[in-house]
């Protein structure tokens, strides 16, 4: 689902940035490691934060990344020139990633999938699109957050069929994933870091 325009101005600015970047990343990275020298797969990756992030801290030898909203590739697209051909990025749904089985060494989610109405279909296709070893970090929303009467009278997120904690990580399982480590904020949002 594309992000109205309140939730547009809560993306693209520079303290989502910062918190992307110095809190989200960090837990990421303590509780996954590096990808050096990785192929790797951004899903949702919105303006391009997440790109720069996956390469600066990480470590990525080469990064494809998509977004559903063509608006939000493009500002990407601008953002992220510097990379050359060592990005590939498109217009795409998560739901049916334009990438060969078994392909990447990583997947990255930084909070996109709560965004997507049949959510375990997301799962299936990053699960398809990685290696076997392959790592998915995973940073998600969760359906307490996004009932808080505020957020639901600004923002728009599907409603049916939403994910705690213990749903997500069901989910996982089910698809296939080996649950390497994961924590709970407050029932809020979580970290997860899965392997193939
Ligand atoms: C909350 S924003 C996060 C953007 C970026 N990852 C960040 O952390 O700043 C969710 C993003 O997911 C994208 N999105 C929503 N549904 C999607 C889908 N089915 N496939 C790919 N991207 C999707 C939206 O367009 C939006 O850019």
């Amino acid at each position: 689902m594309i992000l109205n325009k309140i939730e547009k101005m809560l993306m693209n600015n520079n303290i989502r940035a910062f918190i992307q970047r110095h809190f989200e990343a960090k837990l990421l990275f303590n509780m996954g490691g590096s990808a050096s020298n990785a192929t790797v797969l951004e899903i949702g990756c919105g303006r391009g934060v997440g790109v720069e992030i996956i390469y600066d801290i990480f470590g990525a030898k080469n990064i494809h990344a998509f977004d559903l909203d063509s608006d939000m590739v493009n500002i990407a697209r601008k953002r992220l020139y510097k990379y050359g051909d060592k990005l590939n990025l498109w217009v795409g749904d998560v739901t049916n990633i334009q990438s060969n089985d078994n392909f990447y060494d990583a997947v990255f989610d930084f909070g996109i999938i709560h965004h997507v109405p049949n959510w375990i279909d997301a799962l299936k296709e990053i699960y398809r699109v990685l290696k076997p070893g392959g790592r998915f970090y995973c940073e998600e929303i969760f359906e307490a957050f996004i009932n808080f009467p505020i957020w639901r009278m600004l923002l728009d997120h599907p409603l049916e069929n939403r994910f705690d904690y213990l749903k997500f990580i069901n989910g996982l399982k089910e698809t296939g994933f080996v649950i390497m480590s994961s924590k709970n904020f407050y029932q809020q949002f979580g970290i997860f870091i899965a392997d193939k």
